[in-house]
């Protein structure tokens, strides 16, 4: 049975990830920064039997990445799937001073841009340094870190939001390098832009449910992705971005 690792999967993409690799076989370790609600999703999939593992993960801080991965290790030997998903963007902030120091050069702050760097570009390569062990004794590893098209530099017509834009862009390149750290080890490291999705992030107005978009990833990149494919930016229906 294949294992797979999503974060921030308790709402939005990540239970949508989890809810397709249950129903495609595989067992999920299933994480959210607060174990309740990451407990309450896993209950919600595991109606026969057990599938999704519930854990607590805050992918900035490094010693729960690193007991993940050892607990992972320890429980099933080995890691075929990491998504990497967790994200934040500003605009979301219900502090809207605080989105500000993200969001308009006027009050930009570099601590406050700092922050969603770690979380949405730095986060993804600490957590596949930590399971790059359990990545290695898969048959077919996949390393899958959510991307947008507003990371993407030649696609970019309007100003400011520079957190969310910055660290996608980030994210973009610092995958093409850890692709190319990892071919040798036959690790598929691929960043994907989901489109505009219907989740607390995207609103309600999106152009495809959370379900939609992860079935479109899941067909079309994650079944079909080869080494040829690893840093790649890849769009939802498979082909590749523009950066
Ligand atoms: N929706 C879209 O249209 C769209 C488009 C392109 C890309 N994306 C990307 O898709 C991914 C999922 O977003 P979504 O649309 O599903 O949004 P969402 O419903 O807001 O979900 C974001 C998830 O990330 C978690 N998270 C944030 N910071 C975290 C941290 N430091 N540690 C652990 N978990 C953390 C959140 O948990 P908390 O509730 O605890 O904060 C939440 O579970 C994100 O990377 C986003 O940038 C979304």
């Amino acid at each position: 049975m294949k294992t797979a690792l999503v974060t921030g999967a308790y709402k939005g993409l990540g239970l949508a990830w989890c809810r397709q690799l249950v129903a495609s076989g595989y067992r999920v370790i299933l994480t959210a920064r607060d174990l309740r609600k990451a407990e309450e999703a896993a209950a919600l999939l595991n109606t026969q039997g057990t599938a999704c593992y519930p854990k607590a993960l805050e992918v900035t801080d490094e010693e729960q990445v690193k007991a993940l991965a050892q607990w992972a290790g320890e429980t099933f030997g080995a890691v075929d799937l990491v998504v990497n998903n967790a994200g934040i963007n500003p605009k979301d902030y219900a502090d809207k001073s605080k989105m500000a120091k993200a969001f308009f050069l006027k009050d930009l702050d570099a601590k406050e841009m700092l922050d969603v760097l770690h979380t949405n570009s730095l986060a993804p390569l600490i957590i596949t340094k930590h399971f790059r062990p359990l990545l290695q004794k898969s048959e077919r590893p996949v390393v899958v870190n959510i991307s947008s098209w507003l990371g993407s530099v030649s696609q970019l017509s309007f100003g400011g939001h520079y957190g969310y834009v910055g660290s996608k862009n980030l994210l973009n390149v610092l995958n093409k390098a850890m692709a190319n750290e990892l071919r040798q080890e036959n690790i598929i490291c691929v960043n994907v832009n989901p489109g505009w999705v219907q989740t607390d992030m995207g609103g309600q107005k999106a152009q495809f449910t959370a379900a939609q978009a992860v079935s479109n990833l899941y067909t079309n990149v994650v079944c079909k992705v080869t080494l040829d494919d690893s840093g790649k930016f890849l769009n939802y229906d498979g082909s590749e971005h523009p950066w």
